[in-house]
């Protein structure tokens, strides 16, 4: 398949693309040439802006996956050039879009968040992040209609994935487990790998709509176990760190966040490696002398 992937070599992207090649899709990359602009050398790459996409206007792709939009100009702008030059359009969207932070069992239809009234769509915000993602589904389904996916993860672990924290160096290296979380915690994870493998699953079969690509859902100690388990020594925990790098709110509201239902994914192919792989590969991966990217806000 000729496959157009937007962005492509930071911390997710970079997985979908080793993916696409073992598979031995024919990708073209498009991004600036910012960001490891060494990555997969020989494989063809279109420099340009989103802002500015009309070095797009060149080419023809079976499908189209989306990893670097975040602004709803920029995804406007890519719907625009692409809209007859692709057969499927796969957007990677975040779990961030729901309403409710607190429902639990919440599938793809649940209520998503509106749009606030007068928002800029050319400036990013964490507070316009979620809104911004429901925009963009919205604006790829006028344009592409059932030809159309859109990914929603939030917590996304393994190598290249800030996600992890400080946990996959503290397995590496016998160290305390900091986590800013109620142990009772509910949480859902994927491993990048596992994302890159559905969002291509999902690109290949031109599947249509939005999917909740996360896991099953699980109590934080009961995560950390599985991770400890994979080391001989009982790691600590420490449940209240100084410094709170996880961002999750110990008082429930937005316990509904990490407690989605995930059966249309698992339906549509979404297949999970188990934490304790992650963590062994996390090791493995630090431990060839691989430093973990900073946190991205
Ligand atoms: N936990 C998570 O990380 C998480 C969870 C849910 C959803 N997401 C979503 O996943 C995506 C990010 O994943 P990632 O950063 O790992 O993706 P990526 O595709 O690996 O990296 C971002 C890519 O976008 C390119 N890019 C950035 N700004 C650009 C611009 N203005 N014009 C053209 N290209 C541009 C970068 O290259 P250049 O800098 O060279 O241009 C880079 O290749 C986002 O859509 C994010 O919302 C992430």
């Amino acid at each position: 398949m000729r496959l157009l992937v937007l962005g492509g070599t930071k911390n997710l992207g970079r997985h979908l693309v080793e993916s696409a090649l073992r598979d031995g899709h024919e990708v073209t990359l498009f991004n600036r040439g910012r960001t490891n602009p060494d990555l997969f050398g020989d494989v063809r790459r279109i420099v340009g802006d989103r802002a500015q996409p009309d070095a797009l206007a060149a080419g023809e792709w079976d499908s189209v996956v989306d990893m670097s939009g975040i602004l709803v100009r920029d995804v406007r702008r890519s719907a625009e050039v692409l809209r007859d030059r692709v057969g499927h359009y796969t957007f990677m969207s975040s779990i961030a879009v729901y309403a409710s932070k607190v429902i639990p069992g919440q599938t793809e239809a649940a209520e998503l968040l509106s749009w606030p009234i007068g928002a800029p769509e050319d400036e990013f915000s964490m507070e316009l992040y979620g809104p911004s993602k429901v925009r963009c589904e919205q604006v790829l389904t006028s344009v592409f209609g059932p030809a159309t996916s859109a990914i929603r993860s939030g917590f996304v672990v393994g190598p290249y994935n800030p996600d992890f924290g400080n946990w996959g160096e503290a397995l590496a290296t016998s160290g305390t487990l900091e986590c800013a979380a109620r142990p009772d915690q509910p949480i859902q994870l994927i491993d990048a790998r596992d994302l890159a493998d559905f969002l291509l699953h999902v690109t290949v079969t031109k599947a249509s709509g939005p999917f909740n690509a996360v896991s099953g859902t699980l109590p934080m100690a009961e995560l950390l176990d599985a991770w400890r388990s994979v080391v001989p020594e009982q790691l600590p925990i420490n449940w209240s760190p100084p410094t709170d790098r996880f961002h999750l709110p110990h008082d429930g509201s937005n316990d509904g966040t990490f407690q989605l239902d995930n059966s249309r994914a698992r339906t549509a192919g979404l297949n999970l490696r188990p934490p304790e792989q992650t963590a062994r590969d996390y090791i493995t991966w630090i431990r060839t002398g691989n430093t973990p990217p900073p946190p991205p806000h």
